[in-house]
């Protein structure tokens, strides 16, 4: 795209339709979300910058993305081992990581972050790095739940704030809720909507409404198959085989909370409850609390609605 051509590093460009190239990112936070986003970009030629809180945790963030690479090369280059080989190297290159979130950001233009989903942390972890980072830098959160203003409020860059919410697995999944906040300027919201394409991800534009476009839907669906087990409408079993063969789903309500994690469930909803504790689409379910109680969280921890070996 000659847009791109003529954009200027860091900095806006004066094209018509104004956004910044994204070159290098920072990418806060090295989990099962933060390392599929940074085998992403490094993966589309961009540098990244990968931080965690220590050492041994980085260690397994790269090593989880050699892996994915491995995989994703024996596909693309099945014929030519060398050229697979080669291409994971040119990605391994593109990244580094660090512990020292302050030193990595001194020269990014994104900021992305995905640690822990708690807004007192991510509002402190944004309000330090405002003080610190490039006046160009967008900052995004991948918050699966929390609003982005509110993320936003500790930092005085709110023009230069949204959000960008992957799926898991990253290198897999297609989609990205690109998220703009009535503050977010349209410059840095078309920046990371082409930031979204140029990773090869299909961008949707979202408001900062809890749960954006997906889990907005998929949430509450989970949760009212729950419920309606619990009412005693069907088995567990039963509900998962009608929404497959039935609706055509790959995947039932019950086996598709197993797979997310029944605990992150319960944190979505719980936090739905409290802003709308009248709404019943974000009620609470007592088999859910249970398992959660119990520990069983889902495939994570070996057992759910469903047992796993
Ligand atoms: N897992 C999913 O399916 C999914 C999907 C979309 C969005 N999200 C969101 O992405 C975020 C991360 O989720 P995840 O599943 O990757 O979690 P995770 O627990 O796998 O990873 C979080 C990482 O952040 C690190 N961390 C915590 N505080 C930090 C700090 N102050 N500085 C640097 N690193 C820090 C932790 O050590 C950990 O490695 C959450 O906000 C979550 O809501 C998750």
């Amino acid at each position: 795209m000659a847009f791109f051509t003529h954009q200027i590093r860091r900095g806006f460009s004066s094209s018509a339709v104004r956004s910044l190239v994204i070159k290098h990112v920072t990418i806060i936070g090295g989990g099962q979300m933060g390392a599929g986003i940074a085998q992403v970009a490094a993966s589309t030629g961009h540098t990244v910058a990968l931080v965690d809180t220590s050492d041994d945790i980085l260690k397994k963030s790269i090593k989880a993305i050699e892996g994915s690479l491995k995989r994703v090369a024996k596909k693309k280059f099945a014929d030519k081992p060398e050229a697979g080989e080669e291409f994971i190297q040119k990605v391994l290159s593109n990244l580094t990581t660090s512990t020292d979130d302050t030193a990595a950001i001194q020269h990014t233009d994104l900021v992305l972050e995905a640690i822990v989903e708690n807004l007192k942390i991510k509002q402190d972890l944004f309000g330090r790095l405002d003080k610190l980072a490039p006046a160009h830098t967008i900052f995004a959160s991948n918050t699966s739940s929390l609003r982005i203003s509110e993320i936003a409020s500790s930092t005085n860059r709110l023009d230069r704030f949204g959000g960008l919410h992957f799926f898991n697995p990253v290198p897999m999944m297609k989609l990205v809720e690109v998220v703009g906040t009535s503050s977010t300027s349209q410059e840095t919201f078309d920046s990371l909507l082409n930031f979204g394409k140029v990773l090869g991800k299909t961008p949707v534009s979202c408001k900062d409404t809890p749960g954006f476009i997906v889990n907005r839907l998929l949430v509450p669906y989970n949760m009212e198959a729950i419920r309606l087990h619990e009412r005693g409408h069907g088995s567990k079993e039963d509900i998962d085989i009608a929404m497959k063969l039935g609706a055509g789903y790959p995947m039932g309500p019950f086996e598709l909370a197993d797979y997310v994690g029944l605990d992150v469930i319960k944190f979505i909803m719980d936090g739905w409850n409290a802003l709308e504790p009248d709404n019943p689409l974000f009620a609470q379910s007592e088999l859910l609390n249970k398992l959660v109680a119990e520990g069983k969280y889902g495939r994570k921890t070996g057992e759910g609605f469903y047992k796993y070996k």
